[in-house]
């Protein structure tokens, strides 16, 4: 029997390559994953992982090769539906993103007015989510005003207000202390023991040292060079 069969294969890769001015970022990246799997992508700096995080939102479009999301071919996914299908992700971009001439509470609430949900729901779970993420004290700040790290928490509620069932955070923890970084990554480990697959991707080693079971996809120069399961 065919092993895929019995699986749920939520993101699936096959021959991706991803050329930026002619220069491979991917390489024939062939992956499946599966729903509810912890995944933490490493490599040295340059190795290509915001590139295969950018290529699964549709922030960047692949050179060659299929991406299925849950089955679907992103190739084939219409402007009109692309709104629809981004909701199921959470993003934490490596450089935040975020909305500068909008305070903490808009950025974070911005997610869920766009997916039309009632204002009495959108206040408690974005005050929820802040709090958690230790921002609760800045919400009418604007994200200028902030230090690397506070953008980096209000970029994490951001990525996770809207319980998203894919949760790609690039560097979540690379502008924070240790203890926070931490506490961020049990932040994240939270949204997958609730179900959501999410995939980190950091040089820092050290912090796989602190995640829960998962595997550990390493990359260097666009290519797969080792997954291991983390125990
Ligand atoms: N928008 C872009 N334009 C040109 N080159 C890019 C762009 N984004 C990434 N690259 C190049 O692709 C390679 C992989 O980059 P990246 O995915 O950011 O690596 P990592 O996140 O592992 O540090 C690097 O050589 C980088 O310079
Ligand atoms: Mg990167």
């Amino acid at each position: 029997m065919n092993d895929t069969n019995n699986k749920n294969l939520i993101i699936r890769l096959f021959n991706v390559s991803k050329r930026f001015n002619g220069k491979l970022a991917l390489k024939d990246i062939t992956l499946d994953i599966e729903q509810g799997e912890f995944i933490f992508i490493s490599g040295p700096s340059g190795a290509g992982k915001s590139t295969l995080l950018k290529v699964l939102y549709l922030a960047e479009k692949v050179s060659e090769g299929q991406i299925l999301i849950d089955g679907m071919n992103l190739a084939r996914i219409s402007s009109s539906k692309l709104p629809v299908l981004r909701r199921r992700f959470g993003m934490v971009f490596q450089d935040f993103k975020l909305i500068p001439n909008r305070t903490v509470y808009e950025n974070v609430a911005l997610v869920l007015e766009a997916a039309g949900e009632k204002s009495s729901y959108i206040k408690k779970k974005v005050m929820q989510v802040l709090r958690t993420t230790g921002m609760e004290k800045k919400i009418k700040a604007l994200p200028p005003t902030l230090s690397g790290g506070e953008q980096q928490r209000v970029a994490v509620a951001r990525a996770v207000v809207g319980e998203p069932s894919i949760i790609l955070a690039d560097e979540p923890t690379g502008s924070l202390d240790s203890k926070s970084a931490q506490a961020i990554l049990d932040f994240l480990m939270e949204y997958h023991k609730k179900g959501a697959t999410v995939l980190v991707a950091s040089h820092n080693l050290h912090l796989l040292e602190s995640t829960v079971r998962g595997r550990n996809i390493e990359i260097n120069e666009g290519i797969i060079k080792r997954t291991a399961t983390m125990l």
